[in-house]
C-alpha cells in the first residue's frame, strides 16, 4: 500500500529541499519539520484506547493511543527525520540500523544495527527520506522482520517508482508513506528529479 500524504505545507518545505542553494541548517531543519507534520497525518490511522483518569473536577473516561512506538531511521539520512516523529511521538523508543549503497552496484552494505527490546509487539516507523531503487529500505525492513518485528510502516519523504515497486513486492504487508512521488531514477540511481545526496546535504558532507 502506497499512501501519498499531500498538503501544502509540505510541499512548502519540500521545494526547499529540492533547491540546489538550500544550506545545510535550512535542509535539515525542513527534514525535521516534514518529518514532524508527515507523522501527525499518518498517525490518524493510529488505534486510540480508553482509560479512566481524574480531571480536577471530576473522574471520565479519556482516550491515549494504543500502540507502544519504535522509530528506525537508516542512517545516516533517515537519522534527520528522528527528532521530528519524536515530536509527535515523544515516547517512542529508537534503534538504529546503518546502511550505505555501494557507489557502482547500487546495493546496500549493513554496517550497525542496534534496535530495542520486544520489538515484536510494538508498533515500528522506519523512516529514511530517500526511496531510490528500493534496496535499502528492503533490506532494513527485511532485518527488523527477521529479529521479530510484525507491526511496521516506512516513511520516506521523496519515493521513485522503481523504489515502491520493489517495496510493493518484497513486502506487500508494510504500508508506504510518502510526501513525493518523483520521475524516475538516473544511471547513477538518484531519484530525478529528487534533490541529491539525502544524507550529504543533511551532515554537510558534499
Ligand atoms: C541513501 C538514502 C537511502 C538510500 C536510498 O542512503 O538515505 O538510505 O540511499 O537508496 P536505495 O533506495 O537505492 O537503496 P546512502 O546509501 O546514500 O547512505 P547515507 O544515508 O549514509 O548517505
Ligand atoms: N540516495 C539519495 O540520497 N538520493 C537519491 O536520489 C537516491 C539515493
Amino acid at each position: 500500500m502506497i499512501k501519498e500524504i499531500s498538503h501544502p505545507i509540505l510541499k512548502d518545505r519540500l521545494t526547499l529541499m529540492r533547491c540546489k542553494e538550500t544550506s545545510s541548517k535550512d535542509f535539515r531543519q525542513a527534514v525535521e519539520e516534514i518529518a514532524t507534520f508527515m507523522t501527525y497525518e499518518i498517525a490518524r490511522d493510529f488505534p486510540t484506547k480508553e482509560i479512566e483518569i481524574e480531571t480536577p473536577i471530576t473522574k471520565c473516561t479519556a482516550q491515549i493511543l494504543a500502540d507502544e512506538f519504535i522509530v528506525v531511521p537508516i542512517l545516516r539520512a533517515g537519522l534527520g527525520m528522528v527528532s521530528g516523529v519524536l515530536k509527535v511521538l515523544p515516547n517512542a523508543a529508537v534503534g538504529h540500523i546503518g546502511l550505505v549503497r555501494d557507489e557502482t552496484t547500487h546495493k546496500p552494505i549493513e554496517y550497525y544495527k542496534k534496535l530495542p527490546p520486544n520489538i515484536s509487539n510494538k508498533k515500528i516507523l522506519v523512516v529514511d527520506p530517500m526511496l531510490a531503487t528500493g534496496g535499502s529500505s528492503s533490506a532494513a525492513l527485511q532485518m527488523l522482520k527477521d529479529a521479530g518485528a510484525k507491526n511496521i510502516i516506512f516513511v520516506c519523504i521523496i519515493s521513485a517508482p522503481e523504489g515502491i515497486k520493489k517495496i510493493s513486492e518484497d513486502h506487500p504487508d508494510i504500508p508506504i508513506y510518502t510526501a513525493a512521488i518523483d520521475d524516475h531514477l538516473n544511471e547513477n540511481a538518484y531519484i530525478v528529479p529528487g534533490l541529491g545526496d539525502a544524507g550529504d546535504r543533511i551532515f554537510d558532507t558534499l
